[in-house]
């Protein structure tokens, strides 16, 4: 039997939001967007399986010198009061039109809350000690896997990357998971906001949507319509 097409101009969930009806600007933990932030990935994380959901997962868009965007999804590895980090290769097309246009727009969605955060800035490399201390954090099957990939660039098939990681598996064998070294290439990037927007969805379509706009260093609050 043929699977049924999939009604989607009637997908309509209904969003529940019982933790926290309304984003009002009065109800603010603070004026600072950082702390929503952590406030908001705090209450998400409380109510996630992480073994599971990688609420981490965030779509990271950029623009290189074609003024093409492009989006991908990576996994945010730190916020902290200045930013947002994860690890990538610098070689590949995202390290690339970084390189070119440090411009970039991070988007998060939680659907089990309801909400979307936006955020936009500029990148700047981490320091290469704080690439090489997570790399070593990271288990050997993924440094493995990592290192077996020229991210980005165009293989033959499969097998070509099997036997990158088959030699790379032996080395560890032979000399120990200490021999699967960082590539030089890989490293992070720390985003760092001028603008961000928390979204929180409403049943009756009139979503809440803050905005944090950076204004040398103070940060401007607006609602914008939905
Ligand atoms: C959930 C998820 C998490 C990902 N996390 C990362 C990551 O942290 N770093 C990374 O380089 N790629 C990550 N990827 C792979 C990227 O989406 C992408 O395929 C890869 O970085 C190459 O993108 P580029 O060719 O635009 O540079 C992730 C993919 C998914 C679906």
């Amino acid at each position: 039997m043929d699977t049924p097409s999939v009604d989607i101009q009637n997908i309509r969930a209904k969003y529940n939001n019982s933790q926290e009806p309304y984003l009002l600007e009065e109800n603010l933990p603070t004026t600072d967007p950082f702390s929503l932030f952590d406030t908001w990935f705090r209450d998400v994380a409380s109510q996630s399986d992480l073994t599971f959901e990688e609420i981490n997962a965030v779509s990271l868009s950029t623009v290189g010198k074609d003024l093409r965007p492009s989006s991908r999804m990576v996994l945010l590895k730190a916020y902290t009061p200045t930013g947002f980090s994860f690890f990538t290769n610098y070689t590949s097309r995202k390290g690339h039109q970084l390189e070119e246009n440090p411009n970039a727009a991070m988007l998060f969605y939680w659907p089990k809350v309801n909400r979307q955060v936006r955020v936009e800035g500029v990148v700047e490399k981490l320091p290469d000690e704080m690439a090489v201390a997570y790399w070593n954090s990271r288990p050997l099957a993924s440094r493995i896997g990592s290192k077996s990939s020229l991210q980005s660039e165009v293989v033959p098939n499969r097998q070509f990357l099997e036997s990158k990681k088959a030699e790379l598996t032996d080395l560890a064998e032979r000399e120990g998971s200490h021999a699967i070294t960082k590539p030089t290439a890989w490293g992070g990037f720390h985003l760092i906001p001028r603008y961000f927007e928390f979204w929180q969805g409403q049943s009756d379509r009139l979503h809440d949507r803050i905005v944090f706009e950076r204004d040398m260093d103070i940060w401007l609050l607006k609602r914008l319509s939905p």
